[in-house]
């Protein structure tokens, strides 16, 4: 059995949230009064923009909004993300020119501080996030471009120090069936294992589409290459996009596609959770990034429910 089904959710006013305000009252009873939801991930407020937006400059307001509601409410804390090339503050991306020693340091010193302003409080952290390009070799982050694979081991490191409780997930898109992806994240595992640096877990963010979904078999051969390794496996971001309008029949696809990845979570040992990224369409980050996709989530506009819904309940 899983140890949770959550929803990741953002602070009030935050992007994609503002226009729809009007349905805040409806929106926080689902997510925090419901009982649907056991476990919840901040979509914005711990990311390195936020929360070290000037170097040395901590800020942990928009984060604490959602993880003291967590708290609130008993439920699970997945934090999100330490280490990322995207929503990075710019001072980091715009010097191209740090020494390796410098670079140690931010690394050292943001993971310390943003980690320490959450110890004890997270399930599980993601440590790393998308380090990997689609052939499975390393993004030419900034990060990477400096200290190459030794950032990782870094990173890992000092978290582990830091907060001995939370489990240390390497998280990313597109490892949601068998692919020089996913072999790429393995090597990342064995890497950290090799040198003794704690990893607890990785992270599937499970960003799929309707039309194209993987099998059920091809779920569970993912999700058990990376248990075989001895870590723990959740789907942290799970949304099944599709090509909009809905109609009956991407949604019936959408419902299959959410059956069979959370079926094969429940079904492999070691796959310990699922989080839906956010559960109301309104709220998705999908439209913007993917212009003509959409309706991912659980609900409609409306607030009634997808079919897709009943595809999660028949897989739990
Ligand atoms: C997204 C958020 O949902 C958006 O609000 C934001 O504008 C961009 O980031 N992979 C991740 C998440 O690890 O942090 C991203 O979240 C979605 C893709």
């Amino acid at each position: 059995g899983l140890k949770y089904f959550g929803a990741a959710t953002d602070s009030p006013g935050f992007r994609e949230r503002a226009p729809y305000a009007s349905q805040y009252p409806k929106y926080d009873q689902i997510m925090w009064k419901s009982g649907e939801f056991g476990q919840t991930t901040p979509t914005n407020g711990q990311k390195w923009l936020f929360t070290e937006p000037e170097r040395g400059v901590f800020n942990y307001t928009e984060g604490n909004i959602v993880t003291s509601k967590a708290r609130k409410a008993g439920m699970y804390l997945r934090c999100h993300a330490l280490v990322w090339h995207s929503q990075l503050a710019p001072w980091v991306e715009a010097k191209q020119d740090w020494t390796k020693d410098e670079l140690r340091q931010v690394i050292v010193s943001h993971v310390t501080n943003v980690a320490g302003a959450w110890k004890g409080q997270c399930y599980a952290w993601d440590v790393l996030n998308e380090a990997l390009n689609e052939d499975g070799t390393y993004r030419e982050s900034v990060f990477y471009k400096v200290l190459g694979e030794e950032y990782i081991t870094l990173a890992f490191k000092t978290a582990a120090k830091v907060d001995p409780k939370a489990k240390l997930y390497y998280n990313d898109y597109n490892l949601e069936s068998p692919s020089p992806k996913t072999e790429g994240a393995q090597r990342i595992v064995r890497l950290l294992q090799k040198n003794k640096i704690r990893i607890d877990g990785v992270g599937l963010q499970a960003h799929l589409v309707a039309e194209s979904r993987p099998t059920l078999d091809q779920h569970i051969d993912a999700i058990r290459g990376f248990a075989n390794l001895g870590v723990e496996v959740a789907l942290t971001e799970l949304d099944i996009r599709l090509h909009t309008p809905a109609n009956a029949t991407n949604l019936a696809q959408q419902k299959e596609g959410y059956k069979n990845v959370v079926g094969a979570c429940v079904q492999v040992k070691g796959c310990i959770g699922v989080t839906i990224w956010d559960f109301y369409d309104p709220f998705s980050w999908v439209p913007a990034v993917f212009p003509g996709e959409g309706a991912p989530l659980l609900w409609f506009e409306d607030w009634s429910k997808h079919p897709a819904y009943d595809g999660v309940v028949e897989a739990l």
